[in-house]
């Protein structure tokens, strides 16, 4: 196991009627900013919630911030919040306005043009503060709520781009369940897709004695697979929406990652598929990880075969055939959830690759993978086989 220093500071409330508990949260007296997307929270009744909670405080509103939330919506948050000397941010909804506002609360205390943020790494290591933010998650997903990442986007370049920083960690995240009851099922599904595949790109890399992370990350994948459906149901199920929202959360917030080596090129991947032609975050990891588990094989053996046997139970056969049961087990979960696996199903042919590569080279996305050997020419074969 690799050293590490694991420090995860975000306040959980979950359940139900927790949004009421937020108010003891915020510091007295503060300038709340409160944030949101393209009107879920005014329809579903969280909106209402929230603002009973912030009686009492001094709050200023900026919705509108959409999926994948653009650079360019979140500038005016930032000259909104300025002017009204914000002091707390809170984001109300999925993880894009969670995201966007982390991005908001770092620009805030950034003396330079906050594109850097995102374009650079050694500004994003140099940040020394930010506005403290808390969250009230309505999509389990992203894991946005106890971490300390946000991506964001700039429509005008075609740029999806990631930053961290400790300064962003919310201090408190609310988690009530019956806030996903609104989801429309594609939401779900990307949901429960991208917390799969949060696990496996620290799970599925090449084995370090880490036992304790591997059961955490085998536990967590068996949860997914097994709620995944019940999630679907309507009416929702109570019990799968709280272990969804709850296993999304643990997917992303550092437990399963520390002491172990990290992937991350399907997301690298996904990234500029959303940038470049609009698809949910959820869709392009179900097109990537399949693809990607199959090209790469030789170098993630082990642990797929750990894998195959843990999560899936197949350990009959010849070391490739359980292999390619494990793969195609993978992608039969992804499309079981309604989330087709090629590209071809989203409308987007072969002749799209070398646009994607072009990008990933733009941004410097030569040397991915748990051993900076995910070369342009292993995603060309990656998007080749995913077509
Ligand atoms: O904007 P509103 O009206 O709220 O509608 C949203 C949006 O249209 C809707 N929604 C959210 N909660 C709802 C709801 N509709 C009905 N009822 C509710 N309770 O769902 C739509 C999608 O929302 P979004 O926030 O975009 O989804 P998600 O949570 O999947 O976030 C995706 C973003 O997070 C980034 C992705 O790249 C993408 O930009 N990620 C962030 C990560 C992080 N910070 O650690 C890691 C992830 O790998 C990911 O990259
Ligand atoms: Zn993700």
């Amino acid at each position: 196991m690799e050293n590490f220093t694991y420090h995860a500071p975000t306040k959980i409330l979950f359940g139900k009627g927790q949004i009421a508990n937020l108010r003891g949260e915020i510091p007295v007296g503060a300038r709340v900013l409160m944030t949101y997307g393209g009107g879920s929270i005014r329809r579903n009744g969280v909106y209402e919630q929230v603002k009973a909670a912030l009686q009492g405080f001094t709050v200023f509103e900026f919705g509108g911030i959409e999926p994948n939330p653009a650079y360019e919506t979140l500038e005016k948050a930032i000259d909104l919040a300025r002017e009204s000397r914000i002091d707390f941010l809170l984001a109300v909804g999925g993880g894009s306005v969670i995201d966007g506002t982390k991005f908001v609360a770092a620009a805030l205390r950034y003396q330079g043009d906050p594109w850097t943020i995102l374009a650079d790494r050694s500004t994003q290591e140099a940040l020394t503060d930010a506005v403290p933010l808390g969250c009230v998650l309505t999509l389990p997903a992203t894991g946005s709520e106890m971490n300390a990442g946000a991506v964001i986007s700039r429509r005008t370049t075609g740029d999806k781009l990631a930053f961290h920083s400790p300064y962003v960690i919310p201090r408190f995240s609310v988690l009530d369940p019956l806030t996903t009851f609104s989801l429309p099922a594609r939401q779900v599904a990307n949901g429960v897709v991208d917390a799969f595949v949060h696990v496996t790109e620290q799970y599925l890399t090449f084995p370090v004695g880490a036992k304790v992370q591997d059961r955490f990350a085998e536990g967590l994948l068996q949860t997914l697979v097994e709620i995944g459906p019940q999630a679907l149901q309507e009416p929702p199920d109570y019990a799968a929406r709280a272990n969804l929202m709850w296993a999304a959360t643990m997917a992303l917030n550092g437990l399963i990652g520390v002491g172990v080596p990290g992937d991350w090129a399907t997301h690298m991947i996904g990234h500029e598929l959303t940038a470049k032609h609009g698809l949910d975050h959820g869709q392009t990891l179900a097109i990537v990880l399949p693809a990607m588990l199959t090209v790469r094989r030789a170098e993630k053996r082990a642990k797929l075969l750990q894998y195959a046997a843990r999560v899936w139970g197949i350990t009959e056969g010849s070391e490739d055939a359980r292999i390619d049961a494990a793969i195609a087990a993978t992608r039969t979960f992804f499309e079981r959830m309604g989330l087709p696996t090629h590209l071809s199903a989203y409308g987007i042919s072969r002749d799209a690759v070398p646009s994607l590569l072009a990008k990933l080279k733009e941004h410097g996305m030569t040397a991915l993978g748990e051993h900076q050997a995910v070369t342009l020419e292993t995603s060309r074969r990656v998007l080749d086989l995913a077509a």
